[in-house]
């Protein structure tokens, strides 16, 4: 039978994958069909579009490499990665919430003690970031690891920046029997997404800017609780209201107490205006963390 109407179109490619044995690749097989056919439907695609849609996601192929992943930038830009991220994780009342990841973080961050520098190179103004890590009841959590990686004053990471160390401004410190953990980072400055291939054409005839709020990435591990990736970010910051990948979450924002250079909590190896930040990382035990669906069957979702 032909199918020649655009709603058998669709009822007949969605149809297609009625014999799929993995109910789960059925069901998300059907509704990217049914989600892809409704969109184009509702918009009245031209061939024209169709075509540079496709050259796009070409040029987005073409684009991405082990340094650079283009498909992950145009799920934080479109605000996916959040969506995906508040799914997954309802956190108990009190844990620290989560935020994406990104492009910049990179394995096997240096080992490095209580309250060292995270700086392989001088630059930028000191912040002094300590605290406990806790579990939402309260219990101090030993031997957490805490995995830090941020901007530099010339706003790159060191994975962007052939003139920086590999492992500048990042580490991996453990938490002490008492939980508290402590290191120098420097303050951080506002960004843009690499904003030269696709997604920043996209942002650009969009209109929109892209530009990240400053802040800290910190991912927390600990046996027998959930890990958190998670930013702290500068509440003194611009972009707060406008991240481009929609990661600002209000709990998140903290205030960076400027600090005198005389002052006698002054870390180590600091001269001169220093910032600090006290903030404790509460995780939620293994298995508090609940997976939400907004909905099962409703195709207007
Ligand atoms: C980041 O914070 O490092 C980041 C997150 C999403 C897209 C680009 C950068
Ligand atoms: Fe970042």
């Amino acid at each position: 039978m032909s199918v020649t109407r655009p709603e058998e179109i669709t009822a007949a490619a969605v149809a297609s994958f009625e014999g799929c044995p993995d109910p789960r690749v059925r069901e998300l097989m059907q509704a990217l069909t049914r989600h892809l056919h409704a969109l184009v439907a509702e918009v009245g695609l031209t061939r024209d579009e169709w075509e540079r849609a496709i050259a796009l996601l070409t040029e987005t192929g073409r684009i991405t490499d082990e340094h650079r992943q283009e498909f992950i930038l145009w799920s934080d830009a479109l605000g996916l990665s959040m969506l995906v991220d508040a799914l997954a994780s309802e956190r108990p009342t009190g844990a620290t919430e989560s935020t994406v990841v990104g492009p910049f973080w990179a394995a096997g961050s240096p080992l490095r003690g209580y309250g060292e520098s995270i700086s392989e190179q001088p630059g930028g103004e000191p912040l002094w970031i300590h605290g406990t890590v806790r579990g939402v009841s309260g219990e101090p959590i030993p031997a957490a690891e805490i995995d830090v990686w941020q901007n530099a004053e010339n706003r790159l990471y060191a994975v962007q920046d052939p003139d920086a160390p590999e492992e500048h401004l990042r580490g991996r410190f453990r938490s002490k029997d008492d939980g508290g953990f402590a290191f120098l980072a420097i303050r951080p400055t506002a960004y843009p997404i690499p904003a030269d291939g696709p997604v920043g054409k996209m942002l650009e005839a969009a209109g929109r800017h892209p530009w990240r709020p400053a802040h800290v990435h910190l991912a927390v591990h600990a046996a027998g609780y959930e890990s958190v990736a998670t930013h702290i970010f500068d509440a003194d910051s611009d972009y707060l209201d406008s991240d481009a990948v929609f990661a600002v979450k209000p709990s998140l924002i903290k205030r960076f107490e400027p600090r005198a250079p005389d002052d006698p909590d002054r870390p180590p190896g600091v001269s001169g205006l220093w910032f600090s930040l006290h903030t404790d990382l509460v995780l939620a035990p293994v298995a508090a963390v609940t997976r939400r669906r907004i909905s099962t069957a409703d195709p207007r979702h």
